[in-house]
């Protein structure tokens, strides 16, 4: 614990070496030349506002935030399945009640937005973003369909891997991690910059769930297990180049 000038003691937290995250500026995907800091990184000190972070209820959540597939008049078209596991703190501890968004593209690899308007389906009955809270153990769980790939354009013939966007805010902004979920074997994985700008081989497969047959249901769904690891040793990397 620590005690700010104000006498408030807050917990503290360990500043952490990200190395296993890509770099700010990545050859391969071709918008980090741009967009990566030109200055030398500032180091805050971990005051309050970086050990605390916003508080969400489960009174912010309707009943089918986590269920993708009934955000429609009628279920989307695409493969049907889960996607779970568990949030885990650097210590292997589970973070409960906290907030896990999903963004993802349909089945046809297209996302619902002004800017994606590659000639693939849009489905009128999939949004495709969703939320939940991690119960007591930490655990999450979605129902959606499988996204498709979809390309864009980094290079020729580039396609991005199948993927959902995960958002999470864990128990204090120093938790903060956005990064993407792929799924096993995807044989784009060998073409694909942002994928690939993970350095470390090993803590690539981080990103990558696994099939389950436990949560696989008969003539219902397939289930993908995925653990969500907020810092520490064996955290799960950040999704691009990344300070
Ligand atoms: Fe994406």
């Amino acid at each position: 614990m620590t005690e700010t000038e104000s006498g408030i003691s807050i917990p503290s937290y360990r500043r952490e070496n990200r190395e296993i995250d890509p770099p700010l500026d990545y050859e391969g995907y071709r918008s980090t030349a741009l967009r990566h800091p030109k200055n030398p990184l500032v180091l805050l000190p971990h005051m309050l506002t970086e050990v605390t972070g916003p508080v969400l209820g489960e009174g912010r959540l309707g009943p089918y935030d986590w269920d993708l597939t009934r955000h429609g008049d009628a279920e989307p078209i695409g493969q049907r399945i889960q996607v779970s596991g568990r949030v885990l703190d650097s210590d292997g501890r589970p973070v409960p009640n906290t907030l896990v968004e999903v963004w993802q593209a349909n089945a046809a690899g297209r996302y619902r937005h002004i800017v994606d308007q590659w000639p693939a389906p849009l489905d009128p009955n999939f949004v495709g973003v969703g939320r939940c809270m991690t119960d007591s153990e930490g655990r999450y769980r979605f129902l959606t369909v499988k996204p498709g790939a979809y390309p864009w354009k980094n290079h020729h013939n580039a396609w991005r891997p199948a993927h959902i966007h995960f958002s999470l805010f864990g128990r204090a902004f120093t938790q903060r991690l956005v990064t993407q979920m792929y799924f096993p074997d995807d044989p784009l994985f060998s073409e694909d910059p942002i994928f690939n700008s993970v350095p470390d081989p090993e803590v690539r497969k981080r990103m990558v769930s696994r099939h389950d047959w436990e949560t696989t249901e008969d003539h219902w769904q397939l289930g993908f297990k995925w653990d969500i690891v907020l810092r520490g040793r064996d955290a799960t990397v950040f999704e691009e180049p990344h300070a």
